[in-house]
């Protein structure tokens, strides 16, 4: 191979390297046992030549990497991710390094944990099974394990003939009309249909929802967007899903207001301080957490593989040169808009 391209993890499926093998690429994948790498640990994976390099959200992409990457003489790299908090894509245009994410393969697979979450949370599953396996289980009662009926409730995003309150920047056309078109489905069939209504504000949604789930990227704007104060203002049995990044929740006075609202529940697959909790959060029986596993189908993980080293693979051989309907989105630089 012409070019060397580093990939800081082995990572899902065989089409991604295939790729790379197939257009003069030699591929090196780094099989260190430690979960996440240290900077120190990609500067040596780096090497003297390096064109480009396939990493994680794990990592921390900023001015030391991408300077090392450059002097390498590298032009690319491909975050294994949707989200990009862990990259400094103004640092990546200072040393002259096309940045790359991995949109659209992940957003159903995250729509589904997101749901999943809201279902485990409202039937208090996860309790329920701990309660069958302790051998707690000595026969019916009506009041075992009774959680919420999500029917008729309204959620933060999309659910399960539930009204739709949601707030963004964007404008959420396609969901607009997927909720009008259902609705309209509902009414024919003698059902009372579903609404949805784009909020003014999130304060908005937070006081009328019954489920919310959070799905912004992470910025400095988003930095524990939801806090102590907002989080007084949820209904006191609604539930919070989060399967964007933890630092967007304020992860300290969550524990506090689950603490304090039995009946508040919530569904978390990232964590502030991931891979750690904070203190308290592991004993409350009115969360459910999951670890970081949103995006983790098969067909997605592969998809977002795929999708990392075609950003490298166009960008060292002259982007854009790919038709494939699942290819990248155009490298992301300062003015770029949040991933869809
Ligand atoms: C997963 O969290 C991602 O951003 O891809
Ligand atoms: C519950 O199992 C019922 O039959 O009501």
């Amino acid at each position: 191979g012409k070019y060397r391209v580093v990939s800081t993890k082995p990572m899902p499926g065989t089409r991604w390297i295939n790729l790379l093998i197939e257009q003069d690429c030699r591929v090196e994948i780094c099989t260190q046992k430690k979960t996440i790498l240290s900077v120190d640990d990609i500067i040596a994976l780096i090497g003297d030549k390096c064109d480009g390099v396939i990493g994680q959200l794990t990592e921390d992409w900023g001015e030391t990497l991408f300077s090392a990457l450059s002097r390498a003489g590298g032009k690319a790299f491909g975050n294994m991710a949707v989200g990009y908090n862990n990259v400094d894509v103004n640092a990546a245009n200072k040393y002259g390094v096309a940045v790359g994410n991995t949109p659209g393969v992940l957003t159903e697979t995250t729509a589904e944990l997101a749901a999943s979450l809201s279902l485990a949370a409202a039937r208090r599953i996860v309790e329920a099974d701990e309660f069958m396996r302790a051998g707690l289980y000595d026969g019916w009662l009506p009041h075992l394990f009774v959680g919420n009926l999500l029917k008729g409730q309204t959620v933060g995003v999309e659910g399960f003939k539930m009204n739709l309150i949601y707030y963004d920047l964007y404008q959420a056309t396609r969901l607009e009309k997927f909720v009008t078109a259902y609705g309209e489905f509902l009414k024919a069939n003698g059902e009372r249909p579903v609404t949805w209504r784009r909020a003014s504000s999130m304060d908005e949604v937070l006081q009328e929802a019954d489920v919310i789930s959070l799905h912004p990227i992470l910025d400095k704007t988003t930095y524990h967007l939801i806090n102590k104060e907002r989080l007084s203002k949820m209904k006191k049995d609604a539930i919070l899903v989060n399967c964007s990044r933890g630092p967007v929740v304020d992860e300290v006075a969550l524990v506090e207001h689950l603490r304090n609202n039995p009946m508040f529940r919530v569904g978390l697959d990232v964590f502030e301080d991931e891979p750690f909790m904070k203190p308290g959060l592991a004993d409350m029986k009115n969360a459910i957490v999951v670890p970081h596993i949103a995006s983790a189908s098969k067909w997605t993980r592969e998809g977002m593989a795929t999708l990392a080293a075609l950003n490298v693979l166009g960008k060292i051989k002259g982007y854009p040169v790919w038709s494939d309907p699942n290819r990248v989105e155009p490298f992301l630089n300062e003015n770029s808009p949040p991933p869809a």
